[in-house]
Order: structure tokens, then C-alpha cells, then sequence
């Protein structure tokens, strides 16, 4: 569920204000408006907080912008998950120490799993005007309700508001927090405890947030996406419940879900997938490990045999389905014959993707209590050597698409290219003169590479291809 890279945030929403304008129209036309900086870092959760953050100060008649310097609010949604992604966070945040010369009147705010005890946070990073906890949006929204001047402060300076345009695709969390244990994790120290929200309440954010936008593509989203509803009490509806009554909505195309841990997956949620037309064939499934004894010390609740049956199962009841997987290498106490467990299960599994991370010891957890005993050069030995194996398999299942036509659904314009992504969650550029933005392509595939394919469109069947 989590990438590594920093995302900058481009919030492309339209407002009122910013729809159709050009960069200079609009900075001559414009009243001074008070602008936001957003910055974002780590899984989907946080973009989905994000884009409600960056949609909330829009309302309050923020306007976006593309650098922190002279922004009178800025937002950094953070992560922790590896010390790699906090040492990002920090930089960040020294980055911006002396923001305040710039508009002596701008608030720097943090939210997300960087923030635990705010009085410590408080003390090393003074000039931080709040903390909040992760996904506390309505926290930060109020905040600055309760500061933000009615009107925006006195100023010459010229406003370049960030492009901002219809989304194609959102992020919908269905749930927050986890109830597992898994040892090396702070992700559930910081979000806490599994809480589902009600369906109607998913229902409503699917209309208004994605359906009600244009948005034709839902992504739902929770730690343990499969585990939805097991914390309400007998009677609950689960994740294929929501998967159905989601599909009902006829502006909708596509129904995607992550991440889901391998002991919430049911035969009813893998019926449901199977047979939903919406329903995108494609598991998130962390397996973390292909060996019993570490996946026992991490704390996962399932064995490498239960995985394997359960892989086997998806493949047979969702034809042509992908599954991606995440696992940890240098995890304490790995020994060679334990890293070839993992590195036997992918080459055996075959996965359509592999998140391949380096085990790093986080503040708070059981497995930080541990040696960190594998060294940080074998640790990256171990990472090279799974990417390297998930790199030819990659290549190889993507070329079995050659030459077959797919249907993409088409998000962004990138280097002079359409960018999408097929029903299986596989990257396809293609070039065309016509603007393919949030409509359904079919591309056929001339060039596949691990990471992507390139195509050229085929021929069109109307009723997919239209927007309408
Ligand atoms: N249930 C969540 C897990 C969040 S952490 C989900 O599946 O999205 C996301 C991934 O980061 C995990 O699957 C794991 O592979 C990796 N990860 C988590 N903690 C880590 C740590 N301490 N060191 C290295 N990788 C870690
Ligand atoms: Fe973390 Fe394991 Fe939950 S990886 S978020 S404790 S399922």
C-alpha cells in the first residue's frame, strides 16, 4: 500500500475560481487569495487525506499552489513507515524553518503518522504551529477556520494558482486503524485500532466525492481493506457488501480495493470480485515473508502453505486476475535459507508486482527490541536480488500481452503521451491527438516492459468509449 517516493501534490480540483482561467488571465483577474501548499508523502490513506484537505481549504477560499515559499498555509501529510520515509519528513520540515520570513503571517501544520506525542513534537519543531493525528481532517479544516483571517491578508503579490482539473479516479477509506500485531509495524501504533465506517456513510462520500465529481473510478481503501465491518458486531456488513451495493452506482466503471491481508480474504469476497463487472481483478495481498518462522515473529497469522492455497484459489475463481504482494528483507534474525523462502515464493508465485522493502527498526514496536542483525549492506544484497527476479517475471507475464488489445482507463497526459491503467492495475502509454482523459481506451499492445506497455489505440466500441 505504501510507495517510497515523495508525491508532490497536485491537487487538480476545480474551483470557481481557477476553472478555464489561463496562469495569466487569472493573475490579472484575480483577487489576492490566501494559497496552500500540500505536501504529501506514503500510502494511498494519506492521498485520500490529502485531496479532502486540499478540497476543504478550497471552500474555505484557499487557492493551491505549487511552492511552500510565500504560501500562507502550509500542510504536510507525513509518513513513518520506514526510518527512510521519517528522515524524508524531516528534511521537509527543516526545510521549512524559516518559511515564516517569507509571509511572516503563514502557518505550517503537520498531520499523519509522524505525529504521536505532539508536547515532544511541540519542543523539537517549534516554529510547527499544530500537530494533528493521522486522518484528523476535520481537526486540521477547524484549525484553520478558527485562525484564517475572514478576509486574506493585504498583498501585491501575484497569484499563479496550480492547474487544477476534474479528478478521474478517488480514493474512498472504508476503514482506519488496524487490529493486528504484526511486530516490525508503527503504522498501527500511530492510526490505532480498526474502526469501519458505516456503509451509508460510504455510500453518501461515493456519490458526492467520486460519482458527484466525475470520477468514474473508486478506489476503497483501509489498512486491512478485507477486514472491513469485523469490528461493528455480529451482522456487519463486510468488504463484498460493500463491493456490491458500491457497484449499483451507474457513473462508476471501476471498483478497485486495498490492501488486504491474506487471513480476512473469504470465499464470498472472491465470489464477489469474480463475479461484479465493476469489480477490478487485482489483490493488494502482502505476504511479507516466504518462511513459517518469521512470519510467526512477525506476528502475520497465517503460514506460507495457507498463502499458497489461498494465491491458488484467487487464480482459479478470478481468471486473469493480478495480485501484487509486499515483502520484507533483513528482517531480525533472517538467515540465507529464510531469505531464499521468500525469494522460492516469488519466483513460484509469479506476481504481477512485488513492493520490495528493507526491514528498518521503528520506535515503539516488538521487532525494534530486536538486533537489527543483518547488515545493511546484505540487507540491500537481499532487496537487489528479489527485484532483480521480479523484474524477468514481470517482463515475462507483461509480454503475454503483446500484440492483445486492453481496455484502459485513461488518467493523465505524461510526456506527450495517455497514460492508463488496465483493469489488472498495468501502466499503458499510448499517443493520440484526441484528449482521452477520463474515458475508457482500447489499446493495443505493441511494447511491454516490467514496469509498463506501450500501445496504439484499436478500434472503438462506442459504448465504452464514450464518456457518457
Ligand atoms: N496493512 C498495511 C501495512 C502498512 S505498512 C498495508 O498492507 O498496506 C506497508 C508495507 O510497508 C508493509 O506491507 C511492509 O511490507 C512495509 N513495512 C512496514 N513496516 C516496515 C518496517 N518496519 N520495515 C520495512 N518495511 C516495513
Ligand atoms: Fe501494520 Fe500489519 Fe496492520 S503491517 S497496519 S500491523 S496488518
Amino acid at each position: 500500500m505504501y510507495h517510497n517516493g515523495v508525491q508532490k501534490k497536485s491537487l487538480r480540483r476545480p474551483t470557481n475560481r481557477t476553472r478555464g482561467l489561463t496562469k495569466t488571465q487569472s493573475a490579472a483577474k484575480l483577487p489576492v487569495m490566501r494559497q496552500y501548499y500540500l505536501w504529501t508523502i506514503g500510502c494511498q490513506m494519506n492521498a485520500a487525506d490529502a485531496a479532502r484537505v486540499g478540497q476543504g481549504l478550497q471552500e474555505m477560499g484557499f487557492v493551491p499552489t505549487s511552492a511552500p515559499r510565500g504560501a500562507d498555509l502550509v500542510a504536510l501529510i507525513t509518513c513513518v513507515v520506514r526510518q527512510s520515509a521519517e528522515d524524508k519528513v524531516v528534511g521537509r520540515l527543516t526545510s521549512l524553518k524559516h518559511l515564516k520570513r517569507h509571509n511572516s503571517q503563514a502557518s505550517l501544520v503537520v498531520m499523519g503518522c509522524f505525529v504521536d506525542d505532539r508536547t515532544a513534537l511541540q519542543a523539537r519543531f517549534p516554529y510547527v504551529d499544530a500537530f494533528f493525528q493521522p486522518s484528523d481532517i476535520s481537526g486540521l479544516l477547524e484549525w484553520v477556520r478558527e485562525r484564517a483571517p475572514a478576509t486574506p491578508r493585504d498583498s501585491t503579490r501575484e497569484i499563479v494558482p496550480y492547474p487544477t482539473s476534474q479528478p478521474v479516479s478517488a480514493f474512498v477509506p472504508i476503514s482506519y486503524g488496524c487490529d493486528h500485531h504484526c511486530t516490525y509495524c508503527i503504522v498501527r501504533l500511530r492510526r490505532g485500532r480498526q474502526q469501519s465506517r458505516p456503509l451509508p456513510d460510504i455510500l453518501t462520500e461515493v456519490r458526492d466525492w467520486v460519482v458527484g465529481r466525475g470520477a468514474r473510478e473508486v478506489t476503497l481503501l483501509g489498512q486491512n481493506v478485507d477486514a472491513y465491518g469485523q469490528d461493528m458486531g455480529a451482522g456487519a456488513p463486510d468488504l463484498a457488501d460493500v463491493l456490491t451495493a458500491v457497484h449499483r452506482f451507474e457513473g462508476l466503471w471501476r471498483i478497485r480495493f486495498l490492501t488486504s491481508h491474506p487471513g480476512h480474504i473469504t470465499p464470498k469476497l472472491i465470489r464477489t470480485v469474480a463475479s461484479l463487472p465493476k469489480a477490478c481483478p487485482h489483490f493488494e495481498l502482502p505476504v511479507q515473508s516466504g518462511d513459517d518462522q518469521i512470519l510467526r515473529r512477525m506476528g502475520r497469522n497465517y503460514t506460507v502453505a495457507e498463502y499458497h492455497e489461498l494465491v491458488a484459489r484467487i487464480r482459479e475463481q478470478v481468471p486473469g486476475c493480478s495480485i501484487a504482494t509486499d515483502v520484507i528483507v533483513g528482517f531480525p534474525g533472517e538467515d540465507e535459507a529464510q531469505f531464499q523462502a521468500t525469494y522460492d515464493l516469488l519466483a513460484s508465485k509469479r506476481f504481477d508486482a512485488v513492493h520490495i522493502a528493507k526491514y528498518s527498526p521503528r520506535p515503539g514496536t516488538p521487532a525494534a527490541r530486536l538486533p537489527d542483525d543483518v547488515s545493511a549492506g546484505e540487507k540491500e544484497r537481499r532487496r537487489a536480488l528479489l527485484e532483480e527476479l521480479q523484474t524477468q517475471i514481470a517482463a515475462e507475464i507483461n509480454a503475454t500481452l503483446q500484440q492483445r488489445t486492453v481496455e484502459v482507463w485513461v488518467e493523465e497526459r505524461r510526456r506527450g503521451k495517455w497514460k492508463g491503467r488496465t483493469l489488472t492495475n498495468k501502466l499503458v502509454f499510448f499517443e493520440d491527438g484526441a484528449n482521452w482523459r477520463g474515458r475508457l481506451a482500447k489499446v493495443q499492445i505493441t511494447w511491454a516492459g516490467p514496469w509498463s506497455m506501450q500501445g496504439r489505440l484499436a478500434e472503438q466500441d462506442s459504448a465504452s468509449s464514450s464518456r457518457e
